[in-house]
């Protein structure tokens, strides 16, 4: 079966997927413009690189000195031992230098992946649930966790790559120049020779890279699914066979890694093995001058170790191949999300409404609306449903009729396709979000709650909430006992998805939010469900209080939770069927009053 996340597992899948090379550079002007505010640390870096390396490469240089003007010259001893002290501090500089620019450089990249996460998460968070709909959650941890960290590794390695490596190869040549025009131009032709060894294992420790990072990110979000839902695999002893899926994945990538670290080793011993040729190469020329007295020992000394020294950088450029690569996988994968706009937005400011909270009357007119999750099947259709200010409304109907993606419209979690939401008149679609949530309070099917205590979970972390309401509201919603139960009472720490609570002692967590919230509008979808009709009817009670005054919407399995409803809509496959009250709905004998009698007789003879 196609669902919409497809595209995306293919193009993870495939190895060769490319975006266009715009796009592209988009992407990765966008990531640089989080280098902008650490420009000046990265100057640090700059300028501390720039002393250590200098100081590494005037070490050989000293050395020629006291071999060629000293040790075989005839001036004192005191002078090689003040030019070893020299040596000395040209060791201590180069790692002071490079100690700073390896801080500064870390300094500088943290807190870009630290500001970088944070946008992504903030990004993330203003999604409709269409987007999580369509982004497995394990992918989009990938994202947050892995994806920036290689945008780090971006900045501290391949960053300072360029930088460091590029400056010691431009030094280093610079230097062989000063020492001997005609080695140093010996030694310049190998040049073409690593230009074609770097090429021709480019596309391969590429290709075998982003074969091992794809593997990864696909084993990682296995796991990241399997650990939500480890209860169910339990369940139903399905341990084995996510073990051996997981095995499946995880031995792919082993695999995969170490298919790319032969190919980096290959490489790199290519990379020796010509080191070695140059410095026999320089040896042999070198030697010959020296024995010919065209050149002095020193110099070839100095020459040789330079040349040892080249293929350092050049090794250690191409190696931060293998970083850039993925760190444009990464960015690439960042930016597709960026790019994703919420489909829920804000109103433009010149169409934007005000509709202040004490003045909402709470009249919510659904007007011939059209709603589908994806192209291919509407899930609601053409429904027209108004509802007065203060009214109580229950909705009914059967499983996948339609019922929770009415109301998750009303609290704009999704936008219809066709027709209007308006509460008091305004098109929902010209309320800030904030302000209707504030306006709408839903208590969903599955409530949700966050790592944090039982008070930070009712006032939903606002500090402003006191903690007296929040007891307050837990104690008329009768919560109050089952909480006192805790071990810490009300700041007992829940973990995420609320466990150590039973699935009613969840929702009357959630219960106790909307009396601190007070919405205007208020939606319970299954909200009773799991709860004994002793705490239902405490909830009820509570319900009535808060729902004085107040337009609310109530979805049902249960018909008795509904039956004090003025109105009850009956829905069935995308629409309307029937609506009256109980009374009247009885009186039609329809597909009601059928639920209805079936519902009684059961209880009747469950009795
Ligand atoms: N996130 C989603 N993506 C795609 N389709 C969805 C999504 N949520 C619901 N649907 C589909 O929309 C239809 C209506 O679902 P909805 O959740 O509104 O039903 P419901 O009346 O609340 O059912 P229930 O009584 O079981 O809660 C169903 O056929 C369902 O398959
Ligand atoms: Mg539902």
């Amino acid at each position: 079966m196609a669902k919409p996340g497809d595209n995306r597992q293919e193009e993870e899948i495939n190895p060769n997927y490319q975006v266009d090379s715009a796009t592209r550079r988009k992407a990765f002007r966008a990531m640089l413009g989080y280098a902008k505010p650490q420009r000046l640390v990265f100057l640090g870096v700059f300028f501390c690189a720039i002393l250590a390396i200098s100081a590494d490469l005037l070490q050989p240089y000293l050395v020629k000195v006291v071999i060629d003007d000293n040790m075989l010259g005839d001036q004192g001893a005191g002078r090689v031992i003040g030019l070893g002290l020299i040596y000395l501090l040209l060791a201590v500089i180069s790692m002071i230098f490079t100690y700073l620019q390896a801080n500064l450089l870390q300094r500088a990249g943290q807190s870009i992946v630290a500001a970088l996460r944070k946008d992504l998460f903030s990004h993330i968070a203003k999604q409709s649930m269409s987007f999580f709909d369509r982004h497995a959650i394990g992918s989009l941890v990938t994202n947050e966790s892995s994806d920036t960290e290689t945008i780090n590794q971006f900045f501290t390695q391949v960053l300072l790559s360029i930088v460091r490596d590029g400056l010691s190869l431009i030094m280093i040549i610079g230097f062989m120049f000063l020492l001997d025009v005609q080695l140093a131009l010996y030694c310049l032709v190998l040049l073409p020779l690593i230009a074609i060894i770097a090429v021709a294992f480019r596309k391969m420790l590429r290709n075998s890279y982003q074969r091992a990072r794809t593997q990864l990110s696909r084993t990682i979000a296995f796991l990241a699914e399997n650990l939500s839902g480890m209860s169910l695999i339990q369940s139903f002893h399905q341990e084995k066979e996510q073990v051996s899926r997981f095995s499946q994945r995880n031995r792919k990538y082993l695999k995969e890694s170490l298919r790319e670290v032969r190919a980096t080793v290959i490489f790199n011993r290519s990379f020796d093995i010509l080191g070695n040729l140059s410095v026999a190469f320089v040896v042999y020329l070198g030697g010959m001058a020296v024995f010919n007295s065209a050149l002095e020992f020193g110099v070839l000394y100095a020459f040789i170790s330079y040349i040892r020294q080249f293929f350092q950088p050049i090794n250690q450029i191409t190696q931060q191949w293998n970083t850039l690569q993925s760190t444009l996988v990464s960015v690439e994968r960042l930016w597709r999300i960026f790019s994703v706009e919420p489909e829920v937005r804000n109103p433009k400011p010149e169409q934007a409404k005000e509709l202040g909270l004490e003045r909402v009357r709470g009249q919510v007119d659904f007007n011939h609306i059209r709603f589908a999750y994806s192209d291919d099947r509407d899930v609601l259709r053409d429904l027209e449903l108004h509802i007065k200010p203060g009214e109580f409304v229950g909705i009914v109907g059967t499983t996948g009729a339609g019922k929770s993606s009415l109301v998750n419209l009303l609290a704009r979690f999704y936008d219809v396709r066709k027709g209007s939401i308006q509460i008091d008149g305004i098109d929902i679609r010209q309320l800030k979000l904030e302000s209707l949530h504030r306006i709408v309070g839903l208590v969903q099917q599955e409530p949700y709650l966050y790592s944090g205590s039982i008070i930070d979970n009712v006032r939903l972390f606002d500090e402003s909430i006191d903690r007296d309401t929040v007891i307050e509201a837990c104690r008329m919603v009768g919560a109050e006992q089952m909480i006192k139960r805790l071990k810490k009472g009300y700041d007992t720490l829940l973990t995420e998805r609320g466990s150590g609570l039973s699935a009613g002692e969840r929702q009357l967590i959630s219960f106790a939010r909307i009396l601190v919230y007070q919405p205007r509008i208020l939606i319970l979808d299954e909200a009773t469900a799991n709860l004994d009709s002793h705490t239902e009817r405490l909830i009820q009670q509570a319900l009535n209080v808060v729902s004085v005054g107040r337009t609310t919407l109530v979805i049902a399995h249960r018909l008795s939770t509904v039956q004090q409803a003025d109105r009850i809509i009956v829905m069935r496959s995308g629409g309307i069927i029937e609506q009256g009250s109980h009374k009247e709905l009885l009186q039609q004998n329809g597909y009601y009053a059928d639920l209805y009698h079936h519902a009684t007789r059961g209880t009747a003879a469950g009795q």
